[in-house]
């Protein structure tokens, strides 16, 4: 049960949030929560996505099952978007666990314990079985996963910084940001949430200073090299992916995160990082720029959106982001 737990705590969220709760309600039966004060709420589409986080936590915790010998079943719950504004915990799913009732998967455990987000230097690309393998578990599931030529990767990894500040100059999304930004490592080793300075490759006292001026964004020279200081780890030697995907309803979204989850695990099985660029999808200039660069002119949320994109490939090991302990945070009383 402990090492179940603790596996099932790696799992990845938007900003570090860790927004998920788990009850216990049998020996065998759980109750999964969504704390609303831990998602993102500062833009509109941020209520959607938590749809995402939701569908990313189940998958991962099936896999922490299987790779543990336990059997996994579970049934979603979902709410409406509109539940999601506000405070408090809400349900999404109920699952049953039958303890040691199949084969243990020590691969599948390193796996889980190797994965990562990297934002780091990519050295290299993933292996073509890899984008085979991706493609295929988008595919099977009616998405459809694509690769960017370096040319648009180049554009996309511009768009991702541009997003990035300008989301800073909206007043929201900069307080949102600011609230889960850990600026020192003192702070990172307290609050053992959020997005860390170490684990964005950034400077802390710089972080804190362009958060606090977002003015000098717009600084001429200044603004120039905050740009080449922050695409420095960027342009590399990764390949860029994206994501089209139904987006319509709350269930759509939650089915999108099991997906992002499966090409997560795949991709950490074959040594390889990945780093979303979820700020292209949220920033509505950045959305639309993107799709032009990619010619999608038929984007539709009943049809295909734009729901994912990374980087990915091979990268030394990124610095570990922290999780607040199971015993306090994971599992409420
Ligand atoms: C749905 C989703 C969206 C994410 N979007 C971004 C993003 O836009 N930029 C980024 O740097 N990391 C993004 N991440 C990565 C998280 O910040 C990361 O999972 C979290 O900090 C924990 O770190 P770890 O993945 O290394 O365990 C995203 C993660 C998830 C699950």
């Amino acid at each position: 049960m402990q090492e179940f737990l603790e596996l099932i705590n790696r799992y990845p969220s938007p900003h570090n949030g860790q927004p998920i709760r788990l009850k216990q309600t049998s020996n065998e039966a759980f109750e999964l929560y969504f704390d609303k004060s831990r998602g993102l709420q500062a833009a509109d589409i941020s209520f959607i996505f938590s749809f995402v986080s939701m569908g990313v936590f189940v998958e991962h915790m099936r896999l922490c099952a299987q790779a543990l010998g336990h059997g996994f079943i579970y049934t979603s719950l979902l709410p409406s978007e509109k539940e999601l504004h506000g405070n408090g915990t809400i349900l999404f799913a109920r699952c049953r666990v039958d303890w040691n009732g199949a084969k243990k998967d020590m691969r599948l455990q390193q796996t889980l314990r190797f994965r990562q987000t990297s934002r780091k230097k990519y050295y290299e690309g993933p292996s073509v079985e890899l984008v085979d393998c991706i493609q295929r578990i988008a595919s099977d599931n009616r998405m459809r996963l694509s690769e960017l030529d370096a040319a648009q990767a180049v554009q996309a990894i511009w768009l991702n910084q541009r997003a990035v500040f300008d989301d800073l100059r909206d007043e929201p999304l900069r307080r949102e940001l600011d609230h889960w930004l850990r600026y020192t490592q003192a702070e990172k080793q307290h609050k053992k949430d959020g997005l860390a300075y170490d684990c964005m490759e950034l400077n802390g006292r710089f972080m804190k200073y362009t958060v606090d001026h977002p003015g000098i964004l717009r600084a001429p020279g200044i603004s120039q090299f905050l740009k080449q200081y922050y695409l420095r780890t960027m342009k590399d030697a990764s390949s860029v992916f994206y994501m089209m995907a139904p987006f319509g309803s709350e269930q759509n979204a939650f089915d999108v995160g099991m997906v992002i989850m499966k090409i997560w695990k795949e991709v950490a099985e074959a040594g390889d990082y990945l780093h979303p660029f979820g700020t292209i999808m949220s920033n509505h200039a950045a959305h639309g720029d993107f799709l032009r660069l990619i010619g999608e002119d038929h984007e539709s949320r009943e049809r295909s959106y734009l729901v994912f994109i990374f980087r990915c490939g091979k990268s030394k090991p990124p610095i570990p982001s922290l999780r607040l302990p199971y015993t306090e945070h994971l599992i409420m009383e």
